[in-house]
């Protein structure tokens, strides 16, 4: 089966999960799309240039999501993965400029939205902050992941519970 073929059976995210949508820009590929949950799309001078559904596109984005499942499953801490959907793009105005050339729908990773500061926010990352992140990274690698980019614009502090999350698993491999 082909990507696109499989992509066709990504469930709806509004019919799947019962969920109304409401969109709030993060960047220009991260969308909050519920209150408190983000939906990472294509990127947008991809989805410009080529197609937001692409094969690669697609192909990027299945692998992040199960590197993201992967060490979720394994205790590393990341955002909890959701699945992947796709996203109506008629229900928002913001989607529907971000992707003017695209079709009516977007395929999309969702996980959970982390409420936080990135560490790169910080002139200098505060050492108990700094190693919550570190044993993060330690956890991954000892665990047979290859956390490439994890870098301080890629954590997110997350102060209530006191946990960095490792964002943005696109380039990690596992051993
Ligand atoms: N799960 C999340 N919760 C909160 N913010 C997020 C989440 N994932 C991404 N972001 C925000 O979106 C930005 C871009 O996401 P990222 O996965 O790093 O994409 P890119 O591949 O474009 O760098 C992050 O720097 C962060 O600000
Ligand atoms: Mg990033």
């Amino acid at each position: 089966m082909s990507l696109l073929e499989e992509w066709a059976q990504w469930p709806d995210f509004a019919k799947a999960t019962g969920k109304e949508y409401s969109f709030r820009k993060i960047t220009t590929n991260v969308v909050l799309i519920t209150p408190d949950l983000v939906g990472k799309f294509p990127r947008l001078w991809e989805c410009d240039i080529f197609d937001a559904t692409r094969e690669n596109n697609l192909c990027r984005l299945k692998h992040e999501h199960r590197m993201l499942s992967e060490a979720y499953r394994a205790g590393i801490c990341v955002p909890k993965p959701e699945g992947m959907f796709t996203v109506t793009i008629g229900k928002s105005e913001l989607l529907k400029k971000l992707y003017s050339l695209t079709g009516e729908k977007l395929p999309a990773f969702v996980m959970q939205y982390v409420n936080g500061q990135k560490l790169s926010v910080f002139k200098e990352i505060p050492p108990e902050i700094n190693d919550l992140w570190q044993r993060e990274i330690k956890k991954a690698t000892k665990l047979g992941f290859e956390p490439f980019d994890a870098m301080d614009w890629n954590a997110i502090f997350n102060p209530e519970q006191n946990k960095v999350y490792l964002i943005d698993l696109e380039y990690w491999k596992r051993k």
